[in-house]
């Protein structure tokens, strides 16, 4: 049986959710938020998943409208503040992925401390991908190899990356099916899962009912 060790999530489908009930986008960004409490609960407390990664705000995400983009930095902030208790009572331990440089000192130091006041927890490490391309990652990675003069193989490049650890199952909810520059190098041997839930209605039993079918797939990592 396969353990799906990190599980990593494409959170899709907010805006299509606020829409079909006539409200503003950002009302499914609330309510995703929501949903996030939901999983990491249930992820911290499944035996099989150590590692729960969620993409919350890519690169290219600065795309949207001003509007939208200011509301999703102060639901991060609201939900590092609001989300304290659920990780402390959870033993859930708090990282994130992502170029944080660009975000203000105030907001920085906020993820820093969520960061040290959960290092302890130890029931999942419960990443944050925020302002995270996988194309950035790898390109800051070289960088890094780079500028120290340390030769560049798949284990040095693996350990300078933001995420080192590989994807065992990826999953996309909202319908479409694609990887939107989300862990390109982590996900090299994930299995990859799609659903048309909207990540709004995503439930537990939903993720129970994936777990249950990835945990029959025979991985062979290129092997036979
Ligand atoms: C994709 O839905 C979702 C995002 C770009 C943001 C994900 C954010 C959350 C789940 C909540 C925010 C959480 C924190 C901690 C800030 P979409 O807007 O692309 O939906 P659509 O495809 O229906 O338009």
């Amino acid at each position: 049986m396969n353990k799906a060790q990190h599980l990593a999530i494409i959170m899709d489908g907010n805006g299509r959710w606020a829409k079909a009930r006539g409200q503003n986008r950002t009302k499914g960004h609330e309510k995703g938020a929501e949903v996030i409490r939901t999983i990491s609960e249930y992820a911290a407390n499944h035996p099989q998943i150590a590692q729960l990664t969620l993409y919350a705000f890519s690169t290219e995400n600065w795309k949207r409208p001003k509007t939208e983009v200011d509301f999703l930095m102060k639901l991060l902030e609201r939900y590092l503040d609001s989300e304290r208790d659920t990780y402390l009572k959870n033993s859930i331990r708090f990282n994130t992925i992502g170029d944080l440089s660009v975000f203000s000192p105030k907001l920085q130091a906020k993820i820093a401390q969520l960061k040290t006041d959960t290092a302890h927890g130890e029931k999942l490490l419960h990443t944050l991908a925020f302002n995270y391309g996988a194309h950035d990652e790898i390109t800051r990675a070289a960088q890094k190899l780079q500028a120290s003069q340390t030769p560049i193989t798949v284990e040095s490049l693996t350990a300078a990356l933001d995420m080192p650890t590989p994807v065992d199952l990826l999953l996309r909810t909202g319908g479409d099916m694609r990887l939107s520059n989300f862990l390109l190098w982590q996900a090299s041997y994930a299995e990859l899962f799609f659903t048309p839930t909207l990540w709004p209605d995503f439930t537990a039993q939903e993720l129970d009912a994936i777990l249950s079918k990835f945990a029959g797939i025979e991985r062979r990592f290129g092997g036979i």
